[in-house]
């Protein structure tokens, strides 16, 4: 937590459509938006209901009396912001913020804040500055429908208000295409940083996860000052990627990713996938769930369709970790234990105890290897950088000194042979 950062006081609710046949039960998932808004660093969550919503109000999302009954509770509460659960109508927003006195964001608006937090690439940042834009872009819009039915114009003529919001738009415009133009030399750019990552011998184990799975913990705990995991901070890559020494000595690139959570809004999911570069690049994927959560099933569906849709889950090897056991009782702890004893693509841990963690890091180099290729191909006596990042990588099985060069005999896993094409 930081503290040197003004901290919002924010109130969050979970609208409870009854007519919705949500399959995630309204408990879940106010846990689940209040963890979001948790994500955020610079607030402080001080409150959380949910809102049985029997039939929407189009201007004010919520009927009169539940609205004077908030307002009473975020005024003791000193609230500055409300977040919504869900979709809220540019309308419904200002009437809202009116009627309460605070800031409103809805589920949407929420992730765009998460996502912008946690961007790190340059590519990233931009991806999310324009979800942000053409999610403004689509508020003004439906903003302006409404006014224009409120006035009951037919559309010829061009009000004050249109006008408005047309110079708004082109705004919006100018802006979407320059971050368009700077994505492009960022794309460029991207290249130039994937060949650099390239020269990096060591292989990377993304962690993915549902949010709330105990992703930054089990990394933490990984990477901090440890007794298996001396820690170096690579300067040059991105803050959330570590260097680890496993307990036989191998080196791997540990990396930390944003969550993963269901209903992602359509124009968040580019802005997703370029928070998830790491993974696009990763030797082994390793899915953090948390085994104790009632929905586990679900989520990990959730996670593995994104990774599907992504196009990752053909190509590297992907474990799964079933984090949390020590929040299970005995005949709980007892399933999942047998469970993951007979498969050898399970790890039941947890990454607050620390139980079951020496399993899992002795078992991520064999499933780093596997399968492997063996291939013999001449270096010339000029590739000696390419040699050494072989014997770095510890690839090379044999050797031998011929009058062009060095005859290298490897054995390498796909990821790595990709990696030294790009050098
Ligand atoms: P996002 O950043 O939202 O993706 O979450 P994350 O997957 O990084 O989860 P995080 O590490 O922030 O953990 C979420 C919560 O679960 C925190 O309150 C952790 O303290 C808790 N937690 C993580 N691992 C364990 C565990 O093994 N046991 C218990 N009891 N709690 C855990």
């Amino acid at each position: 937590m930081e503290h040197d950062r003004p901290v919002t006081r924010a109130w969050v609710l979970h609208p409870d459509l009854k007519s919705d046949f949500d399959r995630r039960a309204a408990g879940p998932a106010l846990e689940e938006a209040v963890a979001l808004a948790a994500a955020l660093p610079d607030l402080d969550v001080v409150g959380a209901d949910i809102v049985r919503l029997p039939k929407i109000h189009p201007g004010m999302l919520f009927g009169k009396g539940k609205i004077a009954e908030l307002k009473e509770k975020f005024a003791a509460a000193d609230v500055e912001l409300v977040l919504i659960d869900g979709p809220v109508t540019p309308v419904q927003q200002r009437n809202l913020e009116k009627a309460w006195g605070v800031k409103l964001l809805d589920r949407t608006g929420l992730i765009l804040e998460i996502f912008s937090d946690r961007a790190r690439t340059s590519e990233g940042v931009l991806q999310v500055e324009m979800a942000a834009l053409s999610y403004q872009r689509t508020r003004l819009v439906r903003a302006w429908t409404h006014l224009e039915r409120q006035r009951g114009g037919l559309g010829f003529v061009g009000g004050p208000g249109e006008t408005q919001i047309e110079a708004d738009r082109r705004a919006i415009d100018d802006q979407l295409n320059r971050l368009r133009r700077q994505l492009a030399k960022v794309a460029k750019t991207r290249e130039l940083h994937r060949a650099s990552r390239a020269k990096v011998p060591f292989p990377v184990v993304a962690l993915v996860g549902y949010t709330n799975a105990g992703k930054s913990t089990l990394f933490n705990r990984l990477t901090g000052a440890d007794v298996f995991a001396k820690d170096m901070l690579f300067a040059t890559l991105d803050p959330t990627m570590r260097k680890i020494v496993l307990p036989a000595g191998e080196e791997v690139i540990m990396s930390d990713t944003v969550g993963f959570i269901s209903d992602l809004p359509t124009e968040l999911v580019a802005a997703f996938r370029a928070t998830l570069e790491e993974v696009l690049d990763a030797d082994l994927i390793v899915h953090v769930r948390d085994i104790s959560h009632a929905q586990t099933e679900e989520q990990a569906a959730d996670v593995m369709a994104i990774l599907h849709s992504l196009g990752v889950a053909e190509e590297a090897p992907i474990i799964e970790v079933w984090n949390k056991i020590d929040l299970l009782d005995s005949d709980g702890r007892d399933a999942v234990l047998t469970q993951a004893s007979r498969n050898p693509d399970i790890f039941a841990i947890s990454a607050v105890t620390g139980e079951g963690l020496d399993r899992l890091l002795s078992a991520i180099p064999e499933k780093l290897s596997d399968p492997k290729t063996e291939e013999t191909f001449l270096l010339g006596f000029s590739e000696g950088r390419k040699r050494a990042w072989l014997f770095d990588a510890g690839v090379v099985i044999g050797e031998d000194q011929t009058d062009d060069g060095y005859r290298v005999t490897v054995q390498w896993t796909a990821v790595q042979k990709a990696r030294f094409a790009q050098l």
